[in-house]
């Protein structure tokens, strides 16, 4: 295993883990990422469908730690017919970037990735990202929700590869072909909704916890007997767990105390036979969209 520590950054420069903003109101994002970052946290998760930049660029502000310190990534929300949301070509791409910038008040971002492939502009989005690397307006370009056909489709084009591709990650959720393929490729893997498998997760009206939470019982289980036997919580549990698959792991709360417990999985390690045991609880079962109806891998429509 490498090493994992606080200070620890992958191959990009990111920390192993990184402070999530989905489902924070703008007023929320504000107080949630500056408690995250004087809490310690140096990677915050954004992302223009969050549709909360302002305040997570004014929580950045208010934390006041120098640029350079802190890692941010960014997306892109390419469009998608079926919710009647148009598609952005390669202009409406660099302008998104730009306008993201100004919420955010910042120059540049570490890191800039496609939501999801939803758009039958995919490559052009692509090579509009390359181009924002080059321009500077962002450090590092990757995807999100990629599965190794997306990923082929850019490297048959003859386009740079994705350094990164940030797709949802957890017991539950595995993606173990995916995995094996992202590391032979060099791609950093970052996941996302850790936490799915939690009692706790997105339980608050609106949220959309409450789809698929049958599922979940046998993994609460054996979480919940190895997390007692290490003397950890099981959000600390999962979150480790992630983190000695390879992964950078994001994680959301909008609670001081629940923030700062997130960020300390550097005190503990699962040992083999209780990662095995957690292995063994995969479904391949994706839950994180799940209330929107749709497996952002899955729905890619065919480029023209
Ligand atoms: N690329 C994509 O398509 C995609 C999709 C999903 C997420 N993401 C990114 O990944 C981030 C993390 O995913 P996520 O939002 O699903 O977050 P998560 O960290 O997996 O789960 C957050 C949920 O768990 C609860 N929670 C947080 N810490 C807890 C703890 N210590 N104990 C018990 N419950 C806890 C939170 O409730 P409270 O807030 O009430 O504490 C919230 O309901 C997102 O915020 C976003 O930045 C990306």
């Amino acid at each position: 295993m490498k090493e994992i520590s606080k200070s620890t950054r992958n191959e990009i420069d990111m920390p192993l883990v990184g402070f999530g903003t989905y489902q924070l109101s703008v007023e929320q994002a504000e107080f949630c990422v500056s408690e995250a970052l004087k809490a310690g946290f140096r990677h915050i998760d954004s992302a223009e469908g969050y549709q909360n930049e302002v305040g997570t660029g004014k929580g950045i502000k208010a934390a006041g730690i120098s640029r350079d310190e802190i890692f941010v990534t960014t997306k892109l929300f390419p469009g998608f017919q079926q919710w009647g949301a148009p598609e952005k070509n390669y202009e409406q791409t660099i302008d998104t970037l730009k306008n993201q910038l100004t919420q955010l008040q910042l120059e540049y971002v570490d890191l800039y990735l496609i939501h999801a492939p939803l758009s039958v502009l995919r490559l052009e989005q692509w090579n509009a990202l390359v181009e924002l690397k080059k321009i500077g307006l962002t450090k590092h370009i990757g995807v999100s929700n990629y599965n190794e056909e997306r990923i082929t489709e850019i490297l048959d084009a003859g386009l740079a590869k994705p350094e990164a591709n940030q797709i949802e990650f957890h017991p539950i959720c595995a993606q173990i072909d995916l995995t094996r393929y992202m590391k032979e490729n060099s791609i950093v893997p970052i996941a996302y909704s850790s936490l799915a498998p939690l009692s706790t997760w997105r339980v608050e009206e609106g949220q959309g916890g409450e789809i698929l939470a049958e599922i979940k019982e046998k993994c609460q289980m054996v979480t919940n007997e190895i997390a007692t036997k290490l003397k950890v919580t099981e959000a600390k549990l999962l979150l480790r767990w992630g983190l000695q698959h390879g992964y950078s792991v994001l994680t959301k709360s909008s609670k001081p105390e629940r923030i700062r417990e997130n960020l300390n999985v550097f005190d503990f390690e699962i040992p083999d036979t209780y990662m095995e045991r957690i292995n063994q609880l995969n479904q391949n079962q994706a839950i994180a969209w799940a209330a929107s109806g749709l497996n952002p891998m899955e729905v890619a429509p065919a480029l023209k």
